[in-house]
């Protein structure tokens, strides 16, 4: 057994249990759960970067991923568990030998871990699904918390769909998770069904079955966008974990919001009686950085991390907060981190200049990685002449994304047209030591690069979503474009950052291509005709398994 245990992170301790303010315990899910959403496939170092950010924001727990579902999946919890320090480190495994051993393997680096180990209790899950009768699903968490125990102290428990499962089993299935060992019981509203009262109540009555030392978790889904809610009347009810997702990211309509229940913690912990240990001034950066790796952008209104969460537009608004900020503001954007973007660097700074200025962001780079990094920023500071945080940000998780298994290059993007002509494109590739250049007309500039770009990589592929935004303000901005792609059944996002944004799509595309092209060396699983399998589903080491795509 493992020396992982820490009584106040794994089990829950006694005597915190009983001081005021009780600490609430943020498990953050965005590397499994939250890479489930449609299209976000990260690479190994985007993992592995994310994972850092998630130490520095100071999470208690970083579910980094589920091992079995893929090779790549593997060695990505495995790195992280063995770099990454702080946090528990915590992977996820279906109530089945193989899934619970292969998340051991992939944890045993980690200063301290956890097994999370899962299965479907609700009626519909369980025989649609699983086929498996009550009395299965119970021998099969006896013997698999049992198993995940004898590797570590840190066991979890999630009865998925418990919120429409009925009552007595669900309290059954939890209470023999107890008695084999499970120090962490969650209480998962997989398909967002719940409403807050129902929610509360049915984590105070897990929290009256179960011995008091046992921590009672929430994992809320957003379908009807009560993800916050709920987790907030769990916390209410006797909850001391709360899993959440970087930006509300996850399955259909994602998490709960990792923003915001650390910001209703922070402003409303005296009413709620509970506190955490975030460090709230990392949380923009968190934000962004999944934002940008993810592709997936964050709706300037969403609480907290929008881009006018803090913006007041009203005149007699702006009259208020220059009298006194009290008068509109409940919380200060200087303390989630929302400092002036500084400008850093200029087409005189030099390589210590960049390293320095890198060092102070908290981002540090492979050799191989930098050599790329300052190349591509001393290219845009050319054209650009100064550089600020975020241009900084933005280039340099462009350059993790892409990685060194990049296999295709761009070398040149060139467009023509006007009103009355015909857009076309000529893009230059390279693929090794090969040079690839071919040429298309479109409907407009974009869809020409595209076409062009198509033709030399020789891929089928769709164009499913394309978003630009600029990484920050002035006709000078460096444009941030995200598409997504159908690859062959594959879903997969690319991103591009440039001063131009045709040069910026065409980085954005390429970048989406490599990662399908990545995706199949790994024989990581489509997203299309998946289904979810039971838990003796035939994936191991060396094979992929369908259960990723599926998605819980
Ligand atoms: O939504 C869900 O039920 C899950 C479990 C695996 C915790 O993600
Ligand atoms: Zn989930």
């Amino acid at each position: 057994m493992s020396e992982n245990a820490d009584p106040d992170v794994s089990a829950g301790s006694r005597s915190e249990a009983v001081a005021r303010p009780e600490v609430v315990r943020i498990f953050d899910t965005t590397l499994r759960d939250g890479e489930q959403a449609p299209g976000i496939a990260l690479t190994q170092p985007e993992k592995l970067e994310i994972a850092e950010q998630l130490a520095r924001l100071n999470v208690d727990i970083i579910e980094a991923g589920f091992p079995i579902s893929s090779p790549g999946e593997f060695d990505a919890v495995r790195q992280i568990a063995s770099s990454v320090r702080g946090p528990v480190i915590a992977a996820l495994a279906r109530t089945a030998t193989g899934d619970v051993e292969r998340a051991a393997e992939a944890l045993k680096g980690a200063e301290r871990w956890r097994i999370h180990t899962f299965i479907s209790t609700s009626d519909v899950q369980r025989e649609s699904m699983l086929r498996m009768s009550p009395q299965q699903v119970l021998q099969a968490i006896e013997d698999n918390v049992r198993l995940a125990k004898s590797y570590t102290e840190d066991v979890e428990f999630s009865a998925q769909d418990a919120t429409r499962t009925e009552l007595d089993f669900l309290l059954e299935c939890f209470r023999v998770a107890v008695t084999c060992g499970a120090t962490t019981i969650n209480v998962p509203d997989t398909v967002g069904y719940a409403t807050p009262t129902e929610f509360g109540e049915l984590v105070r009555t897990v929290r009256e079955a179960v011995p008091d030392d046992v921590v009672i978790s929430t994992h809320c889904h957003n379908d009807l966008g009560l993800a916050v809610a709920n987790a907030l009347a769990g916390i209410e009810n006797g909850a001391r974990q709360i899993e959440v997702a970087v930006n509300g990211i996850g399955e259909r309509a994602g998490n709960c919001s990792l923003e915001e229940v650390a910001m209703i913690v922070r402003t409303r912990g005296e009413h709620l009686g509970v506190r955490h240990g975030l460090n709230l001034k990392e949380i923009m950066r968190t934000s962004r950085l999944v934002s940008m790796t993810t592709g997936y952008g964050v709706q300037p209104n969403k609480a907290v991390v929008g881009s006018s969460a803090f913006a007041h537009e009203s005149g007699i608004h702006q009259h208020g907060v220059l009298a006194n900020r009290a008068t509109y503001e409940i919380m200060d954007p200087l303390e989630v981190g929302l400092e002036g973007n500084r400008l850093v660097l200029g087409k005189h700074s030099g390589r210590h200049a960049f390293v320095d200025a890198l060092q102070k962001l908290g981002i540090t780079l492979e050799d191989a990685q930098l050599n790329r990094a300052f190349a591509r920023f001393k290219d845009l500071a050319d054209r650009k002449i100064t550089l600020t945080d975020h241009d900084l940000e933005a280039i340099v998780t462009e350059e993790i994304g892409s990685g060194k298994e990049d296999l295709l290059v761009l070398e040149a993007v060139q467009v023509g047209g006007g009103t009355h002509l015909a857009p076309t494109a000529t893009v230059r590739l390279r693929r090794g030591d090969d040079l690839i250049e071919e040429s298309a007309m479109g409907d407009g500039m974009i869809d020409a690069v595209m076409g062009a770009l198509g033709r030399a990589v020789g891929i089928e592929s769709r164009l499913v979503a394309f978003n630009v935004s600029s990484v920050t303000g002035g006709s000078d901005a460096l444009g941030d474009v995200v598409v997504q792609l159908d690859v062959d059944g594959r879903r997969v996002t690319g991103r591009g950052v440039a001063t131009d944004v045709v040069e910026a799509s065409a980085r954005a595309y390429l970048a989406a291509i490599n990662r399908a092209l990545q995706m199949q060396a790994n024989d990581e699983p489509r997203d299309e005709g998946s289904s979810i399998l039971a838990p003796t589903a035939s994936c191991g080491p060396g094979r992929s398994c369908p259960m990723k795509s599926s998605r819980d």
